[in-house]
Formats: C-alpha cells, structure tokens, sequence
C-alpha cells in the first residue's frame, strides 16, 4: 500500500496506450513484416530519445517517432510512403487498454489527482487522449517539450512535481516501461511498474515499490491519508 500520495501520474505509450496496436490495425498491408516492423519501430523510437538525449541534441517525437519508423520499413525491405503515412496516422489513435478509464474514475474519485507525463508531443498526447475519449478523466497532460529532453533525464520528471505543485514523493508514477520506472523511482516518486507484457525486470538503480500486471488494483492500493 502506498501512503501519502496526492496524484498518479502515468506513462503514455505502452503505459495507457497499445502501442502495437497501429502495426496490429495494418497488419493487412504489413503481412509476416507486422510483429517485426511493430518490435523494431518501437525499440529504435525509444533508442534514438536516449541518443539525442545524450547527444545533447533534441528532435520532437512526432519526428523520432517517423524516423524511427523510416528505420523499421527500411530493415524489412518495405517502400511505401503511402503504407508510412497510414501506420503514423494510427499513432494518433492508438488503442487504449480498457482497464484505463475505470481506473483513471475511480482515482479521482478517491480524490487524487490523475496525469500524463510522457515524451509525446503535445498535439500526439491530446490526439491519443482524445480518441481514448480519457480526456476529463486526466487533471494535466504534460509533455517532455517543456523541458526539452527525453526521459529519463530527472528534469522530466520535476517537470511533474512542477506543475502539479507536489513533493516528489507525493507522486505514485505509473509505466510499463521498466527504464522508466527506473528513472522515475531514482528520482524520487514512488513508482509503480505495470508489467502488461510480463518482461524480465530490469538491472538499474530505481526499483518499483509495487509490480502489477493490469491497472485495475491500483485504486485499493495508493492512499491520500497515511492511516
Ligand atoms: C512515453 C514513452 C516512454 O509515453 O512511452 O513517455
């Protein structure tokens, strides 16, 4: 059980949103390329955050996130601008994990605070919330634009405690990406590391206080009050 806490703020991609799912939707035109163009656009978007990052260079992710898709199609052999255009455009309308919006209600309703913090742009956030219709279930969509660097750099994740007007350990941090969590638990939130895949943990300082494979028992265990 987790004490003390005035919000749960939330990873984005992966975390409330299927990222597999834009290669999933058009795995009529992918064929037998879909698992691997879907497994490879997601592991370069997220390599090339943490090279820019430490290359001291900042590219937005609408474009990483096309770059790295570039990469992905490239690798399988796969020309196709028209095919690239469909699959980005399904980014903005990812599927949204249905445990989300009865978890994000009953969060508020407990009366803590609910947020997105998440590497997205801010146009890519509000199209995915929108058409996750989550909308008014979320207090504040914070992206890492403000700040200017990918996570797990500690100034995203002030970024929060900014906005939000909170001490870091009044933050229960929710992701699926376990690097992030990470990042999140070394900087001082209490961390929650939803494993919706069921990977391997991994070996950085940080570690989760609490692992769970689906949101749902998340309201009976985060807490406002320490009794
Ligand atoms: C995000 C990536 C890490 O939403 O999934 O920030």
């Amino acid at each position: 059980m987790l004490t003390g806490i005035s919000a749960c703020v939330f990873d984005a991609y992966g975390t409330l949103l299927d990222v597999r799912s834009a290669t999933g939707h058009l795995a009529g035109e992918l064929g037998d390329k879909a698992d691997q163009v879907g497994a490879v656009w997601r592991t370069r978007q997220l390599e090339y955050t943490w090279l820019l990052s430490l290359m001291g260079e900042h590219r937005d992710f609408w474009q990483v996130t096309g770059d790295a898709l570039d990469y992905a199609l490239d690798a399988a052999g796969i020309q196709d601008e028209g095919l690239k255009h469909r699959l980005m455009e399904r980014y903005l309308s990812l599927d949204c994990y249905p445990d989300v919006a009865p978890v994000l209600t009953d969060l508020r309703r407990a009366g803590l605070r609910t947020a997105i913090l998440s590497n997205g742009t801010p146009g890519m956030l509000a199209a995915g919330v929108a058409s996750a219709g989550i909308a008014d279930d979320l207090d504040a969509v914070l992206s890492v634009e403000e700040v200017g660097i990918y996570k797990p750099h500690p100034s995203v994740y002030q970024l929060a405690c900014d906005r939000l007007g909170l001490a870091r350990e009044q933050i229960c941090f929710v992701s699926s990406n376990g690097w992030d969590v990470a990042g999140a638990a070394y900087f001082g939130f209490r961390t929650v590391w939803l494993n919706r895949l069921g990977q391997t943990g991994d070996r950085l300082p940080g570690t989760p206080k609490l692992v769970m494979r689906g949101l749902e028992s998340l309201p009976g265990l985060v807490a406002r009050r320490n009794t």
